[in-house]
């Protein structure tokens, strides 16, 4: 229904930006991957090139440093890093739509100026704090405390599965001040690297996105100034859905680039590889793979700059949001496997890439919300 009236059609701006992360993925991103996803190691050069490019805080406000573009914009990025590297695309994706924006949509102006300028540039990352070992989709059961001690919140805990944990310099940390008044009483604090008490914890050894740093943090005693709370006292869990609502429209653009990615890997292959004397691409069977892999991918590309349109026009985009994540990401995980298929035994094997873009679609299914959580999200709208 939201589809009339919305118009697709890209602007200049959005085509240049499209190319730039085209170029930049494949000039930049691609040398090195496999040896990057082998040895899980955190693309840190490339980060900072990215910040330079002005990939990490490309809906800030350039008041802030940002690069003042739209959703589509960003979706668009989106998409073509994560064709190549999605360790990369899920750096940037905290970064923008759920640091960047949270704190910009919630910040207080000192608050935007002390840290969220350092973000939008690129000399520091965020990261982004809300699970626990006992709570992920369950997340308002927060175990984390920050206690309020007048000037100060006194915070202990231990948060999980935390990207850009050991690589971030901010830290939007959410933790439960008033156990009485349930969701109502969790705070998000802006919790600074180097903060005593403050310590990055083991590092997780992951099947797929494998060179962004999954870490837990733990706190101990830690100090936080009052003025490092975003919103009201009890906003945080809704500050934490306010901004996840978008971040999955970054997430959902991330499994569309790499359903994307396996896509044209597999289409090239198909006309290369020969079997019973002739391009495998000529055996029917591999092009009605290859053109159920397209419609789907482009049925999930609808879906997703549909969710970018509504936010970018100011309209309701939680459940298209939802689905366009809970779309994509099934996508990304059946087009992945498929393009492996047509790869045949090369595509068992990392140089051929497509067995790294299977192994990290997976991811696109749980964080940011599960499937599951993404379909609770979808029915509770229907009757909202
Ligand atoms: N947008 C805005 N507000 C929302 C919301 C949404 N989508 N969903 C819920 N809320 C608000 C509700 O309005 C309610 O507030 P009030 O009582 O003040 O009205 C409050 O949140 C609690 O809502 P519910 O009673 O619906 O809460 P619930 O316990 O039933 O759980 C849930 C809701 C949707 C399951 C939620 O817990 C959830 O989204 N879980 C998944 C967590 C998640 O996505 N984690 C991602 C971590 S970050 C990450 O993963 C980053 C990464 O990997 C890269
Ligand atoms: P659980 O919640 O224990 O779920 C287990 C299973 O039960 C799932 O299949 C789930 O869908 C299902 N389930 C649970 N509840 C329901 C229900 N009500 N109805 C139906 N099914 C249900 N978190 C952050 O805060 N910040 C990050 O930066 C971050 N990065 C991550 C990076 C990686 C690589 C990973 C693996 C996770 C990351 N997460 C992050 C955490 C992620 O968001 C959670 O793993 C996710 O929300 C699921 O929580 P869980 O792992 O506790 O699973």
């Amino acid at each position: 229904l939201e589809l009339q009236g919305l118009n697709f059609n890209l602007s200049e701006e959005h085509l240049a930006v499209q190319e730039a992360a085209r170029d930049f993925a494949q000039n930049e991103l691609f040398p090195g991957i496999v040896e990057r996803d082998n040895e899980a190691r955190f693309p840190a050069e490339q980060v900072k090139r990215m910040g330079e490019l002005g990939f990490l805080g490309m809906m800030v406000s350039p008041d802030y440093g940002g690069g003042g573009m739209d959703t589509v914009a960003y979706v668009l990025a989106m998409e073509e890093i994560s064709k190549i590297d999605a360790s990369a695309s899920v750096v940037m994706s905290v970064n923008n739509s759920l640091v960047c924006y949270g704190l910009e949509a919630f910040g207080t102006e000192e608050q935007k100026q002390k840290y969220l300028t350092r973000l939008a540039s690129g000399e520091t990352i965020g990261a982004f704090c809300l699970s626990e070992p006992e709570a992920g989709s369950d997340a308002t059961s927060q175990a984390t405390m920050a206690e309020d001690k007048g000037e100060y919140y006194l915070v202990n805990g231990t948060k999980n599965w935390i990207t850009n944990g050991g690589s971030s310099g901010i830290c939007l940390v959410i933790a439960q001040t008033d156990r009485e008044k349930k969701h109502r009483g969790i705070n998000c604090l802006i919790v600074e690297k180097g903060t005593p008490g403050f310590v990055v914890g083991k590092k997780e050894d992951k099947m797929g996105i494998r060179a962004s740093d999954t870490h837990s943090l733990l706190f101990t005693d830690v100090h936080v100034p009052k003025e490092n709370r975003i919103g009201e006292d009890g906003f945080g869990f809704k500050f934490a859905m306010s901004t996840l609502n978008g971040g999955r429209i970054g997430i959902a653009a991330q499994a569309l680039g790499i359903a994307a990615g396996a896509y044209e890997l597999a289409l090239k292959y198909s006309q290369e590889r020969k079997a019973f004397g002739k391009q495998i691409f000529d055996h029917q069977a591999i092009q009605f793979k290859l053109a159920e892999m397209v419609t789907k991918i482009e049925a999930a590309r609808l879906l997703v700059y549909k969710a970018a349109r509504l936010k970018d026009e100011h309209k309701d985009y939680v459940q298209a949001a939802a689905m366009a994540k809970l779309f994509a990401s099934d996508v990304a995980m059946w087009a992945t496997t498929e393009a492996v298929q047509i790869h045949g035994g090369y595509g068992y094997v990392k140089e051929f890439h497509v067995e790294r873009l299977m192994r990290d679609a997976k991811i696109t299914q749980i964080y940011e919300g599960t499937s599951e959580i993404q379909k609770l999200v979808i029915a509770r709208e229907l009757i909202r």
